[in-house]
């Protein structure tokens, strides 16, 4: 008898992350973590074994999903470190903090202790260095960009050695963060296609379709 295919174990990250400058106090980004938690979702849905790395967000746990909760992106780096070897595809939908506070202060910082700046450091991009070591993994990462999308999002996708990177406007007028429409590319290394004004449960129902396929 033919022995059955086991599902895919699939990895994906959502949610902004918080990079604490004293106890109360962060710096983050306005991700609502909501595109990574429908990917999530969906290929719960597709019957896809599915691990959610979640960021500090307001979204309700999906039931049997296992859910591991980061705040920093050193938090996230450890539980990459933690489930890479076990994912067959990685989907980093995570916005990952690029720098966070040299110094983060033991007690709460008073209005009246001098503080003209805040000195910061660099974060580890987390999706590069999965890149450099993916071997047969497939590696899908996202880009925001507020110009040159095509341009900017298909360097990323190079400098990161990605398989499908989802390229995503920010404007005056677009903001791909929260619940509603959105516009998105996909982009591999040989072609590029263009989804306008679809919900994101479709749009992550289209990308888990094109992974299936690359
Ligand atoms: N990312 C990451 N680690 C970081 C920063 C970003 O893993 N320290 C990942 C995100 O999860 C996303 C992708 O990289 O999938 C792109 O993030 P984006 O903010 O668009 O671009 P950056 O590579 O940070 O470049 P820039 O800020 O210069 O546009």
């Amino acid at each position: 008898m033919k022995a059955k295919k086991s599902a895919l174990n699939v990895l994906i990250t959502a949610g902004p992350t918080q990079e604490f400058i004293d106890p109360v106090r962060f710096i983050s980004n306005s991700s609502t973590g909501t595109f990574g938690w429908l990917l999530a979702k969906t290929a719960k849905q597709l019957k896809y074994n599915v691990v959610l790395l979640l960021g500090p967000s307001n979204l309700k746990p999906i039931p049997e999903i296992k859910t591991v909760n980061f705040i920093s992106a050193l938090d996230l780096k450890k539980q990459m470190d933690v489930y890479f070897n076990w994912a067959d595809w990685i989907i980093c939908a995570a916005a990952v903090g690029d720098f966070r506070p040299v110094i983060r202060a033991k007690n709460k910082i008073k209005k009246n202790q001098p503080m003209e700046q805040i000195k910061l450091r660099p974060n580890l991009d987390i999706l590069k260095a999965l890149g450099k070591k993916k071997k047969n993994k497939i590696l899908v990462g996202f880009a925001l960009e507020s110009h040159d999308l095509l341009k900017n999002a298909k360097a990323k996708l190079k400098a990161k050695n990605l398989d499908l990177i989802v390229a995503n406007q920010i404007s005056s007028d677009k903001n791909p963060f929260g619940l509603g429409l959105t516009s998105a590319y996909l982009i591999d290394s040989e072609n590029f296609k263009q989804y306008n004004n679809v919900s994101k449960a479709k749009l992550a129902r289209i990308i888990l379709d094109r992974l299936s396929s690359l």
